[in-house]
Order: C-alpha cells, then sequence, then structure tokens
C-alpha cells in the first residue's frame, strides 16, 4: 500500500488546512464508560473529513491523575487507559491521513505531574540521579519576578514538599513540577519524548507553555534565550528525522515577546496569536474593527514560511492577560456578565453562549478566523453552537461532552448520564435540544451547515487563503474590516461588519481590475464598482468574501494567453 502520509507532508501543508481542536475525553466515548477515548475520535474522522477539517489537535492523552486536564503528565510514553492504546493511536492516526486529515499532539514539555516517578524519585532522595530534573528551594524566594499564572488558585510559585524537605517550583498548579532545563538529561530526554511521538506518525505538535523552560534570578524567568535554543534544537530534530512535521506555540505573550518563537524560520511554523484573540472580541463588543486592523499591522506578514495560528476560543479561559487594565475590564463588561464567567482575570465561556446565542456574530467571528493570512484553529462544539458550564470547577465548563444528538447522553455515550466524565450542558438555548450534529446536519440554515460552507469555499480557495499575503484596506467612516488576500489566480477581498446596524462600505482595492467581482459565498451582496472602489451594503455583523482577477503586473503576464 502506498504511504498515504507522503502527500500530507508535502510543502507547507499547514498554511492551507483548518484545524480543529479535541479534549480527547469529551468528544466521543466509544466504550460505553463515559469517558472520551481515541477510538471515539476515530469513529468521528468522517464528520470532521465533511465538515472540511485538514488536521485535528488532540489535547494530552498520557497517563495522567486528570488534576489539570491531563497537562499533568504522569508517564510520557504511554496513553492513558482510559484513552486507550498505542495501537489506537496509530490506528486513528492512519485513519486521519487516509481522509488528508493530519494529527498534531500536544507536547507538554515544561513541567510533569508530581505522581510522575520521575518527581517521585527525586522528592524522596537528595543524591538520586533525578533530583536535579526539578527546582528546589531551602526558602522558596527565589524566581519571585516570575508571576503567577493561576493566579485565583496558587499563591506562589513554590510549594513545601515534605518529602523532599524542600520548596520546588512549579510555574502551573502545585501538581505539576517544572523540570529543569539546566539539566542536560532533562533536554535529552523530552526530545525523546517528542521523537517517540512522531515515530507513531504525528504530523507534529502543538506545544504546551512554551516560555517558561528556563529560568534565572532576577528575570521574569520567561522567553529567555536558553529557550529559544531549545526550540531551534527541537525544530532541527523535526526537520532531520521527520520532514515536513510542525511545531505548534503556546505563547501567550506581548507582541514583541511573542514574534520571536518564529526564530526567523527555525523555531515554530506557527505561533498562536495570543495578542489578536481578545482584541477580536472586544472590537466586536465595541462595533469598531481597528483594533484589530491595528494588531494585524503590527504582526503581519509573519515571517519567512511561517504561519501565525489564529483561535476564538480553546480549552483554557479567554485570557486577558495582554490587555491593558482598561481593556481587560471592557471585556469583563462586555462578557463577563455571568457570576462565575471569571476566572484567572480571563473568562471561561464558550463561543456561542459569550455571544449570547447570536448566530449572525457566531458565523460573522467564525468567517473573520477562516479568512485571516494563517492556520485557523476550531474548538471542538463551536461550529454546532454548543453551551458551556461556568458552574463547574475550573476550566471544566468548557469542556462539557460534544453534542452530537439530542438523545440521551447527547449521543456522547452509551453509559448513564452520571457516569459521564462531565455533565452535559443543561441551559435550553445552547443544551443538547437545541444545539446538536445530528439536529443541524442537513438543516439549512443551520450553524453548522453555515460552517460547512464556510470551509468548503475557503479550502476551495485555498490557494489564495494560504497566502501569507495580506493587505488590510481602510474604510472610512464604516465599522467594517476589509482586507485582501491576494492569490495567483485569484485574490479573495474579506468584508466583515462589526456594527449591529447594516453598513455601507467603500473600499478602494489596489490595483483593481475587476468589472466582474464574485460573491463567493452566495450571501446575495450586492456588489458596486464605482470609480475604482467597491462598494457594498453588510447587514449587522454581516459579511462578505469577494472574489476577483488579479491584475497582472509583470510583463509577462501581461501578454501570457489570460485563458
Ligand atoms: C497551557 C494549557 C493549559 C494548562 C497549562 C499548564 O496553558 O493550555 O490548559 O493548564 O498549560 O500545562
Ligand atoms: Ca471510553
Amino acid at each position: 500500500m502506498t504511504d498515504p502520509i507522503q502527500p500530507l507532508r508535502n510543502g507547507n501543508w499547514f498554511r492551507s488546512a483548518v484545524f480543529y481542536e479535541i479534549p480527547v475525553r469529551s468528544f466521543f466515548d466509544s466504550n460505553g464508560d463515559g469517558i472520551g477515548d481515541l477510538p471515539g475520535v476515530t469513529a468521528k474522522l468522517d464528520y470532521l473529513a465533511d465538515l472540511g477539517v485538514g488536521a485535528v489537535w488532540l489535547l494530552p492523552y498520557y497517563p495522567s491523575p486528570w488534576r489539570d486536564e491531563g497537562y499533568d503528565v504522569a508517564d510520557h510514553y504511554a496513553i492513558h487507559p482510559q484513552l486507550g492504546t498505542i495501537g489506537d493511536l496509530d490506528r486513528l492516526v492512519e485513519e486521519a491521513h487516509r481522509r488528508g486529515i493530519r494529527v498534531l499532539g500536544d507536547y507538554v514539555m515544561n513541567h510533569v505531574s508530581t505522581d510522575h516517578p520521575w518527581f517521585q524519585e527525586a522528592r524522596r532522595d537528595r543524591s538520586s540521579p533525578f533530583r536535579s530534573w526539578f527546582l528546589w528551594s531551602d526558602t522558596g524566594t527565589e524566581f519571585s519576578r516570575a508571576r503567577v499564572i493561576f493566579r485565583d488558585s496558587e499563591g506562589s510559585n513554590w510549594s513545601w514538599d515534605p518529602v523532599a524537605g524542600q520548596y520546588f517550583f512549579h510555574r502551573f498548579t502545585a501538581t505539576q513540577a517544572d523540570l529543569n532545563y539546566d539539566t542536560p538529561a532533562v533536554r535529552a530526554e523530552m526530545l525523546n519524548v517528542a521523537r517517540f511521538w512522531l515515530g507513531h506518525g504525528l504530523d507534529g505538535y502543538r506545544c504546551d507553555a512554551v516560555p517558561y523552560l528556563v529560568k534565572r534570578e532576577g528575570t521574569r524567568c520567561q522567553s529567555l534565550p536558553e529557550v529559544h535554543r531549545y526550540f531551534r534544537e527541537l525544530r532541527a530534530l523535526l526537520d532531520r528525522e521527520f520532514p515536513g512535521t510542525v511545531l505548534v506555540a503556546e505563547a501567550n505573550q506581548s507582541i514583541p515577546e511573542t514574534v520571536p518563537y518564529f526564530g526567523d524560520g527555525r523555531e515554530f511554523q506557527m505561533v498562536m496569536h495570543f495578542p489578536l484573540m481578545p482584541n477580536l472580541f472586544l472590537a466586536l463588543g465595541e462595533e469598531d474593527p481597528r483594533r484589530v486592523r491595528h494588531v494585524l499591522r503590527a504582526t503581519l506578514p509573519a515571517p519567512g514560511a511561517t504561519s501565525w495560528a489564529y483561535f476564538l476560543r480553546n480549552h483554557d479561559e479567554v485570557t486577558g492577560e495582554q490587555l491593558s487594565d482598561d481593556e481587560r475590564e471592557m471585556l469583563l463588561w462586555f462578557y463577563g456578565r455571568h457570576p462565575r464567567a471569571v476566572l484567572n482575570g480571563g473568562l471561561r465561556r464558550r463561543l456561542a453562549p459569550m455571544l449570547d446565542g447570536d448566530d449572525r456574530r457566531i458565523e460573522m467571528m467564525t468567517a473573520l478566523l477562516l479568512g485571516l493570512p494563517g492556520a485557523p484553529f476550531l474548538y471542538y462544539g463551536d461550529e454546532i453552537g454548543m453551551g458551556d458550564r461556568p458552574d463547574l470547577p475550573d476550566r471544566d465548563g468548557v469542556r462539557t461532552p460534544m453534542q452530537w444528538s439530542d438523545g440521551p447522553t447527547a449521543g456522547f455515550s452509551t453509559a448513564p448520564d452520571d457516569r459521564l466524565v462531565r455533565p452535559l450542558v443543561t441551559e435550553p438555548r445552547f443544551g443538547p435540544a437545541a444545539r446538536s450534529v445530528e439536529g443541524e446536519t442537513g438543516r439549512p440554515g443551520s450553524l453548522l451547515e453555515r460552517c460547512r460552507t464556510l470551509l468548503r469555499v475557503r479550502n476551495a480557495r485555498a490557494e489564495a487563503f494560504s497566502s501569507p499575503l495580506f493587505e488590510a484596506l481602510e474604510t472610512p467612516g464604516a465599522p467594517v474590516l476589509a482586507f485582501v488576500r491576494p492569490g495567483a489566480s485569484e485574490h479573495v477581498l474579506c468584508l466583515y461588519n462589526f456594527a449591529s446596524t447594516v453598513a455601507d462600505v467603500q473600499v478602494r482595492v489596489p490595483a483593481w481590475s475587476a468589472p466582474n467581482p464574485t460573491d463567493l459565498l452566495d450571501r446575495g451582496i450586492a456588489l458596486h464598482v464605482v470609480d475604482g472602489a467597491l462598494g457594498c451594503r453588510l447587514d449587522p455583523f454581516g459579511f462578505a468574501w469577494v472574489g476577483f482577477p488579479p491584475v497582472p503586473t509583470d510583463p509577462g503576464a501581461a501578454t501570457r494567453d489570460p485563458g
């Protein structure tokens, strides 16, 4: 049999694929124990392929006490027995590749669960070789400039370990001990971990909590030069041993601290655009897209053969860390009305409830995500507008079982409701009776069908949508974000109305040559070209993708037969 994986690894595949994030435990339960698993993901690959997904990102599937959704890894070389076996993962990867879908794992390299045998050995014995794999202190006062990330649950980055008789360092919860990257054996071991799963056919990793690997007294202990050095080494390993695989950085930092993770093409192929994400929601609340335009202009294009990765929602809170205090307050004012919405200064809410179940805004934001120059990451369930459970602890409320149908357990499992990994959404507007894959499939105008259309049109125009080129256009007086995605054979003009009122917009498209622009989404939008400017009227929160042929610019192209 020909290896289905080779064509999938060619070129810059990551620039055209639509990604889909899956917390495995919450997606689909294949064996009736109430917990989603790897065979469950495999069983739903046809759904993802139909939706137009080109790559999935699996949240951690490793053995873990699940005190932080598997980000507390207890063994990096195995699969949690509740989620399946390595054979199940191999099958998932093979079946995904057969459908043209790539698979990313989650590389959790900053810390391990305190249950991990490495930590258990280290704490018991000062002379153990594993002692130096972690960071210890007699006083717990070092690295005081390192901010506490989970500030609602952790008072300090140091916790006393009575067995060790010392404090140990943890940048996240006190059940996740940070590894010591100054110890060469740690670096070597974690490179081996990366090798291991790529050896099972994964197409790359989303890399967790990237900035914090290395700590230095007197610094904020983030994004230090040694961190970049480690990821350059990892990237070189991928290029050498697993060509075509990719790394995506989770680095929730300011623009100047985030951009260097592209490392001039020698570190991450993709970097999550944390500075942009909360600004998308703010701009929508303000009904004014200018702040989005500013951030995009400041961060585009991504250097060389790299790509920004965009997302609206993920398995964490909507973080306000990259906003000013005033902006954060505004974000919470717009979207944080639920008494339990706010966590660690951000919002533990899903897309649909944040936008009050308003499909116009959900669809517009999704179309924006899909139109931006870079890789879009969808969060499971947002395509059906499913809801959340802010009453659950921590971020569990945005990780409830996927709503496949309005039957028992929302079609997630054959187990009784009280055995599910998490309770189902109960709010009627967002629960399975109102929002489910089965209920929305084939129903004209449903959010799912609208999302499917968006992905189909985008995938059919992969050439323009995967181009790193981008040109933001002025829209004087209109609350409309406008930009062009130039392609060799077709340009796409993207227009988004951020206002709750009708917007008449005029944009002057550079080198406009098109007497006949096309409304790619067939939304019945009348397009007028007057004096080289394109004019149209957008509904409240309306949007349009307009295709038009590029002007031949080089003299050779001008003389080539256009047909
Ligand atoms: C990342 C993950 C988050 C986790 C943390 C610690 O931010 O996205 O879910 O809690 O790292 O691993
Ligand atoms: Ca199961």
